[in-house]
């Protein structure tokens, strides 16, 4: 069987739920960071919490950036190939259920996420991108028709400007994704009331 090539922690599903967690950091951040947000979103699903192997000035991140929202797109697609290539093996591994993984993501792991839903849709049945912005314009017309996304934006953010992430959610919509994109009279810092507003939305995704 493959090597599982990533550090990670995983959690497997309880009470007979299906679904697994996909649970990817922002910068600085590593695989521990946001598994109370993924308890919250479903505490019955299964975690796949995974570290970035990037480090910028020792902070683990999920692809090399060049400044604040200036990507190396080239590293992004290859990190973008290697995470979903270990998806593909932790189901194996832990026999998760393929149709049922679900990221989530804040601010650089919401990135990765988009990403992966842009290159290896595959991998995800859905998403939910805190404070994410586009990773990437990819040429290809994919099909996202069975994909359920919740982008959860700061209006006040410095980092992701507005018509980023709406430009985000237009991208997936223009592949069929169902989308929905909420916005927080917030910065690129989260509030609870979202992440209950994300859990709301899950239950029906
Ligand atoms: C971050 O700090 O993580 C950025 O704002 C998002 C990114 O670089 O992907």
């Amino acid at each position: 069987m493959a090597e599982l090539t990533f550090q990670h922690i995983y959690h497997p599903p309880q009470h007979g739920s299906k679904r697994t967690i996909l649970v990817l950091h922002g910068t600085g951040g590593d695989e521990k960071s946001l598994l109370p947000i993924a308890e919250v979103l479903d505490p019955a699903a299964g975690a796949l919490s995974v570290r970035g192997k990037v480090l910028e000035n020792g902070a683990p991140r999920f692809f090399r950036r060049l400044a604040e929202g200036v990507f190396d797109l080239e590293d992004l697609v290859f990190r973008t190939h290697e995470l979903a290539d270990f998806v593909s093996t932790a189901i194996e591994t832990y026999q998760l259920d393929p149709k049922n993984i679900v990221a989530v993501g804040y601010s650089n792991g919401a990135n990765i996420a988009a990403s992966i839903f842009l290159h290896r849709p595959e991998v995800l049945s859905a998403g939910v991108l805190l404070r994410a912005m586009v990773p990437v314009e990819p040429a290809d017309q994919l099909d996202l028709s069975e994909k359920h996304i919740l982008i959860s934006e700061g209006r006040f953010d410095p980092i992701v400007p507005i018509d980023n992430a709406e430009r985000l959610a237009q991208m997936f919509r223009e592949r069929g994704a169902n989308v929905q994109l909420n916005w927080q009279d917030l910065d690129h810092r989260l509030a609870r009331t979202e992440i209950d507003a994300a859990r709301n939305w899950l239950g029906q995704a």
